[in-house]
């Protein structure tokens, strides 16, 4: 059936869908891939039915899968460079199939404060840098009202390739990316973890409620590589301020309490902040 709608129409339905990237030069139809190709035989009565041809082995990662291959590649990481390093070549994310770039960290790696969103966007996905555009921006703001910038914190997400269409990570996407958070948190060994957003919030602080009601509220975060736990917070996501302007308010009173915090710990600030 030929379409009525011209191509920008078609393009701007499937961008309504969340169908943002092409993935293939070629079109893929997925319904000729499932049709058999002929009908199949009738099987006779009590004929006992042909061996079923063993699957084709999958590649061999290790009995614990892509989660150990995770944790084993993450552990042996001794720089934020090297761990960056081995996640060019880890395979273990689907996120990274439909992935632009790998979205890993950014900002000053000996920093005392280290904020984790969510998952990077389609901006972040076409530079590789996290929290760059229209709520990386805000986020830019909010630190610079407490004294910070990428010279004086560290950023990254929760998962380290871009969801497509901007969906939600699953659980075992942020599961096999875990370890190289984790590892990221030990390397660069900070004096405070903020959770930026309720996935951040709930994978880093372990709690399941959501970031409105842990907010404002202080918890340790720990790991294995880590020498004693460190104090942990969460804050609203900047693109839930942006479309709750009169959360800003609440944002604010967290943001002083950050840099309380922060001048209790001994915290460096930036020496110049936006
Ligand atoms: N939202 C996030 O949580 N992370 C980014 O890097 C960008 C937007």
């Amino acid at each position: 059936m030929k379409s009525e709608l011209p191509p920008k129409k078609i393009l701007e339905w499937y961008l309504q869908a969340g169908v943002d990237e092409t993935i293939g030069d070629d079109p893929v139809d997925r319904f000729a891939a499932i049709e058999p190709a002929e009908a199949p035989e009738p099987v006779p009565e009590k004929e006992t039915p042909p061996p079923v041809p063993a699957a084709p082995a999958a590649p061999a990662i290790g009995a614990d899968g892509a989660s150990g291959e995770a944790r084993r590649t993450a552990a042996a990481a001794q720089g934020v460079d090297e761990l960056r390093a081995a996640l060019e070549k880890f395979e273990g994310c689907g996120l990274k199939k439909t992935a632009t770039n790998l979205v890993f960290g950014d900002g000053n790696a000996e920093a005392d404060i280290i904020f984790i969103g969510e998952a990077p966007g389609a901006e972040e996905d076409r530079k590789g840098v996290p929290f760059v555009g229209p709520s990386g921006q805000l986020l830019d703001r909010m630190l610079a009202s407490i004294g910070l910038d990428r010279t004086a914190a560290y950023i990254s997400n929760t998962v380290f390739w871009r969801p497509p269409g901007n969906r939600n990570p699953t659980t075992g996407e942020m599961a096999v990316c875990m370890p190289f958070l984790e590892r990221m948190i030990e390397l660069v060994d900070p004096k405070i973890v903020v959770a930026v957003g309720g996935p951040a919030a709930n994978s880093l602080l372990g709690q399941k409620t959501s970031v409105g009601k842990l907010r404002g509220k202080w918890f340790t975060y720990s790991s294995a590589g880590l020498a004693q736990p460190v104090e942990a917070t969460a804050i609203y996501h900047p693109a839930y301020l942006l479309r709750t302007p009169a959360q800003k308010r609440a944002a604010w009173q967290d943001l002083l309490e950050i840099r309380a915090k922060m001048r209790t710990l001994g915290c460096r600030e930036s020496t110049n902040p936006l």
